[in-house]
């Protein structure tokens, strides 16, 4: 019937896109059921009602606009992306599309593609590989990623953020030259957050398996900072630990030696080495991401990994640098990490501990915490998720900046998410508050939404 009255528009313009609209509106219902439902078990208010109905509009609107974007280059992003991370992604000239078809075949478990991106990846080497210059620097490919966010408690104010816009360009100057560069618009932008770069680093692969890179990146201690992104992290939110240990976000400039050593078929070491500027003199460690120098002592660390046979990876990071303007007390960090994929079962496992050096007559400040992540992706579309995780700070503070800090957090994350397509994701989480700030009110729980798309 709906569609019998958007065919009597004629309109050239209207009539495909009430169409586009129409589809996925009928193809979200299973997204409304979902919602209606998380609505009614958690909270049985009037007033959330009409608001579930306002975000429901918002959120069918960013799908509508994120639909009409076909992934065009699909191709040539997974090949940079999977093909690249263990040595540098050889130049799709090197080798006939017959030659390709056996390496992607040999490779592909050691990537983890499956079919379909199997068959993307030797789409675009087809295409490439009958060019006849080598080495020719390919064409940036453009990324990113948006999310909106919607949080409620008692306590405070029920918030929409647009949290992150995010564009990236990566790409290749040569076969052994890689870049990437990321810009950010937090929190819609505007005066308080101007738009800031996330990381733009050049990687140099001067052996097949070894590379440096240097610029600014996101620094290489434990491993949730590379999952913040809104498809990588399955959550809302972050581990109570991550936002202040290890501190997600954290881009720093300098160079780093990272690569792989190959022990056997299904074991490798994959490690980092770095120097960078380093954290400072924050009030708090998260607030202690400086970006520029503040003293001339370089901190230093490494990450080391072991991965077996893709699917599990477990590694221990080492931080250690002075935060004072003259370089006299250093902070230390240490962590460990665990990821195991079997199937669609995942665990996300992270220790982090921190140990800051202050002028007497105050002791050491000491932050340290823990998260335990399970999943489980049904029918490659819905993913339950659940999360542990503690954060216990004791900082004293000092006399050049840093406030005192006491408090512990333990909270139990309860998050379900629905894929429209795996870069489209509506996450429903809710947050068991057991110690923390938000405890001392009653029902004072988290109920946050997100509507996330990367592009
Ligand atoms: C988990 C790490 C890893 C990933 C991911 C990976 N490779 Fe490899 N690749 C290797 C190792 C190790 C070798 C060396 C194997 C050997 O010499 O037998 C290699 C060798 C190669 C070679 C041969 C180089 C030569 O000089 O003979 C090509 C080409 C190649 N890989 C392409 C790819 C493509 C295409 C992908 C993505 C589908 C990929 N690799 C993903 C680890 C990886």
């Amino acid at each position: 019937m709906i569609r019998l009255v958007i065919q009597r528009l004629k309109s050239p313009i209207l009539y495909p896109a009430l169409l586009q609209v129409y589809k996925y509106l009928t193809y979200s219902k299973t997204t409304i059921i979902c919602f209606e439902l998380f609505y009614h078990t958690i909270r049985k208010e009037k007033k959330m009602r009409k608001k579930t109905i306002i975000l429901l509009i918002i959120l069918i609107t960013v799908c509508t606009v994120a639909f009409t974007q076909e992934d065009a280059d699909q191709g040539e992003k997974l090949y940079q992306l999977k093909c690249g991370r263990c040595h540098f992604a050889y130049a799709p000239q090197r080798y006939s599309l017959e030659e390709w078809k056996t390496i992607v075949q040999d490779m592909g478990s050691l990537a983890g593609l499956n079919q379909e991106k199997e068959e993307a990846i030797l789409a675009y080497l087809g295409q490439e590989s009958s060019k006849k210059e080598k080495d020719i620097p390919t064409s940036p490919v453009l990324g990113g990623y948006l999310y909106t966010e919607f949080f409620s408690s008692e306590a405070s104010t029920d918030t929409f953020d647009l949290h992150y816009l995010n564009f990236n360009i990566s790409g290749r100057l040569h076969e052994r030259v890689s870049y990437k560069a990321e810009f950010e618009l937090e929190h819609g932008g505007g005066g308080a957050e101007p738009p800031f770069v996330e990381q733009a680093y050049l990687d140099v692969w001067f052996l097949r398996n070894t590379a440096l890179r240097i610029g600014a990146m996101l620094t290489p201690f434990n491993r949730f900072d590379e999952f913040h992104g809104p498809i990588e992290n399955f959550l809302v939110t972050r581990p109570q630990m991550s936002r202040e240990i290890g501190v997600s976000a954290w881009k720093e400039v300098g160079i780093n030696l990272h690569g792989n050593i190959f022990v056997h078929d299904s074991f490798y070491l994959t490690y980092d080495v770095y120097a960078i500027n380093g954290l400072g003199a924050g009030s708090r460690l998260r607030k202690s991401r400086h970006y520029r120098d503040n003293n001339d002592a370089k901190s230093l660390g490494f990450r080391l990994s072991g991965v077996i046979a893709d699917r599990v990876e477990v590694g221990t990071s080492y931080y250690t640098g002075a935060w004072d303007e003259n370089g006299d007390y250093n902070l230390n960090m240490f962590g460990v990490h665990l990821l195991s994929k079997f199937g669609d079962f995942s665990v996300f496992a992270e220790y982090s501990r921190s140990s800051s050096e202050n002028p007497a007559p105050f002791e050491e400040g000491v932050g340290e915490g823990y998260f335990v992540q399970v999943s489980y992706l049904v029918a490659d579309q819905f993913r339950p998720t659940i999360r542990y995780g503690t954060l216990d700070y004791l900082d004293n503070g000092d006399l050049l900046g840093r406030k005192p800090t006491d408090y512990d957090t333990k909270v139990l994350a309860l998050a379900f998410n629905f894929y429209l397509t795996r870069t489209i994701v509506f996450k429903f989480e809710y947050d068991i508050i057991m110690e923390g700030d938000r405890k001392e009110a009653k029902d004072n729980n988290l109920l946050a939404l997100q509507a996330a798309v990367r592009f």
